[in-house]
């Protein structure tokens, strides 16, 4: 049979039901798979309540973006998901957070191998004050693992998709402290990638950096979303519309609105959305 007569058969025998291009294009690619699901996540550090009945699905490979204003609790619900947010003492949650199907607080999942596999990047860039090989081996170290030759190969991989490699070959054995502010990010981004996460949260880790070292990671988050799930918190609008998949907008604790970036930054459904995003508050 020709590819147009499967194509024509296959459309008889097909239903009536007719779908938009976009809609097609989204069957095509299979049911989306999340890799967080949130649902009704309420947090108080004490009795201060910063996060209300938070539902939200993060889905896997594409870079989710949240947005609001300060205090708004993006840092909170971000270090919520790999539980960091635990070393502060007072905290308290309810609700429920599954990290690929699992109950990050019920199922045999250890707060190591979340933290593992959901990676951090902070604002300031935090690298030890060591060499460059011994920050990225740092984590794997911590693994067990101890040949020098597998760690080569760990710290070369995790530079190179950290796009650093070809600026720090050489330098491998200064001390990060001695780096740009952009390369230190850029390291700390290797470190993060060293032991095979699946998840990168991003607490603005573009807010201390010039704009060439900032387009050098917003490149580098369009390169590692094809391995790696993104969740990055930015104050930046044109940043959120130019590297997210889909967008987030907290206010006071609350999920606003979440959507596709472009329906989000072109056509809000929330009036509060609307008015942060044209900087009318925040
Ligand atoms: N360690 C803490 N102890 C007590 N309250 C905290 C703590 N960290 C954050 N909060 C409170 O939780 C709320 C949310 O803070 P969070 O840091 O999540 O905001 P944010 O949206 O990340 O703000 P920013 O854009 O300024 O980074 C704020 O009211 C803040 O004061
Ligand atoms: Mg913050």
């Amino acid at each position: 049979m020709s590819k147009l007569q499967e194509k024509r058969k296959s459309s008889e025998s097909g239903s009536n039901i007719k779908v938009s291009p976009a809609r097609q294009q989204e069957m095509n690619k299979g049911p989306m798979k999340s890799v967080f699901e949130v649902e009704n996540l309420n947090l108080w550090y004490g009795s201060n309540q910063a996060l209300y009945e938070i539902s939200m699905q993060i889905p896997q490979n594409q870079v989710t973006a949240i947005i609001g204003p300060s205090g708004c609790g993006k840092s909170t619900y971000l270090k919520a998901l790999n539980r960091m947010v635990e070393m502060v003492p007072s905290v308290k949650t309810s609700g429920t957070i599954k990290y690929n199907d699992q109950n990050i607080y019920k199922d045999k999942l250890t707060v190591e191998y979340l933290r593992t596999k959901v990676g951090m990047v902070f604002q300031k860039p935090n690298p030890f004050p060591k060499s460059v090989y011994d920050n990225v081996a740092y984590g794997p170290r911590v693994h067990g693992i101890k040949k020098r030759a597998i760690l080569d190969q760990i710290v070369e991989k995790s530079l190179k998709d950290a796009a650093i490699w070809d600026e720090l070959k050489d330098r491998l054995n200064e001390n990060a402290y001695s780096l740009s502010g952009g390369q230190q990010q850029r390291v700390c981004i290797a470190r993060a990638l060293a032991v095979e996460p699946d998840v990168i949260l991003m607490d603005e880790p573009t807010s201390a950096l010039d704009p060439i070292s900032t387009l050098k990671v917003e490149e580098l988050v369009q390169e590692l979303k094809k391995k790696y799930s993104i969740v990055i918190v930015t104050h930046n609008m044109q940043q959120a519309a130019r590297i997210s998949d889909n967008t987030a907008f907290f206010l006071n604790g609350e999920l606003i609105e979440y959507a596709d970036t472009n329906k989000l930054f072109q056509n809000p459904d929330d009036k509060r959305t609307e008015d942060y995003i044209t900087g009318r508050f925040g």
